[in-house]
């Protein structure tokens, strides 16, 4: 606590010095507790500079997904509410799961710098070094029925997409229904999973991996980070919190029952649209070509055979032969 508020006075006072005589009154501690938390923070990676008779300046803070940097200056109503962040979990989908269970309001965010056991969708695991990747669950309470649970998918891939868009400003494509691509190769995915009745659901936990500095040689094949999309490392912290901004507003949206603008830009960003795609579902496979999203976001595929399928869940593939997506606004 007294660390937080060392913090946030520096941060209050970034372009002059602050004398440790004035932290020690305002913070109603010794000069000695002064310096021991600008020590402790510096350990933490802040660097703070300290000039004898002037005292100390905040320079710059770590690229650390530490709970109270992220929510300084967040712009959000719902997401991020409440933010916990840890150096390593299982899984913060778990995490955020438990909180769930235990009544939590809808907004919580938990952030880890590395998983144990990170998930993925169908059963797959998601690998990501060390303080490299964004990795975050989120709780949310939405006021629908269990089948409509995907629209808080698509929901969120708009919003990554938007925010990568404003933090690195380059384009990346959705393959349906969340992964996001930079030139095919997959930069981050969405885990969604729910506690739900038949007709009500209890919560939902929406968790995502991005990869952001993680370096070529510790990518699983045919995926990439931002940093080899762009050539540069980013700041994780100023990337997150873009995100849970963007993904603020689109979960505004929802609640406020217009999907269909969010649909309308989930077809903007697109990358399966238009395409031949091959479908794994279940127990068989579909191939054809990507029509789009329907009001509810299923997939809708035309097969060669001029029959459609309307998809709900599966594992899409991109195949060769592809048109491309017909431009549509910018949202
Ligand atoms: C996928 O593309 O298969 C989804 C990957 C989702 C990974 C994230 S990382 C944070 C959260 N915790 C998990 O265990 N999984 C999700």
């Amino acid at each position: 606590m007294k660390q937080e508020s060392v913090l946030n006075f520096l941060r209050d006072n970034q372009k002059h010095f602050v004398s440790g005589e004035e932290l020690s009154i305002k913070l109603k501690v010794t000069r000695q507790a002064v310096w021991k938390e600008i020590e402790a923070l510096r350990d933490l990676g802040y660097e703070i500079e300290a000039q004898p008779h002037m005292g100390y300046r905040l320079l710059s803070v770590p690229d650390k997904l530490f709970a109270d940097e992220i929510q300084h200056g967040l712009h959000t109503k719902i997401i991020g509410r409440k933010v916990i962040s840890y150096n390593m979990v299982d899984s913060t989908n778990d995490v955020a799961w438990k909180l769930g269970e235990e009544g939590v309001r809808e907004g919580a965010v938990v952030f880890a710098e590395s998983q144990k056991k990170g998930r993925g969708r169908l059963g797959r695991s998601w690998v990501s070094p060390k303080g490299k990747g964004i990795l975050f669950s989120v709780l949310l309470r939405p006021e629908f029925g269990p089948a409509e649970v995907s629209k808080v998918t698509l929901a969120a891939a708009v919003a990554v997409a938007k925010a990568l868009r404003e933090a690195t400003g380059q384009e990346f494509k959705i393959k349906w229904p969340n992964d996001i691509l930079y030139h095919e190769r997959k930069l981050c995915g969405i885990l969604t999973e729910m506690s739900a009745e038949m007709d009500r659901v209890k919560f939902v936990v929406l968790g995502l991996g991005l990869n952001v500095n993680t370096d070529h040689k510790d990518l699983p094949t045919r995926s990439i980070s931002v940093k080899e999309a762009l050539g540069k490392e980013v700041s994780r912290l100023v990337l997150a919190k873009t995100i849970l901004e963007k993904l603020d507003k689109e979960y505004q949206k929802l609640k406020k029952e217009e999907f269909e603008s969010i649909a309308k830009d989930w077809e903007y960003f697109s990358g399966t649209s238009g395409k031949r795609v091959s479908v794994s579902l279940l127990h068989r496979a579909v191939e054809g070509r990507a029509l789009g999203i329907d009001r509810d976001g299923a997939l809708l595929v035309r097969k060669d055979n001029g029959t459609q399928e309307r998809i709900l869940a599966g594992d899409v593939k991109h195949l060769r032969d592809s048109p491309g997506t017909v431009p549509g606004r910018r949202p």
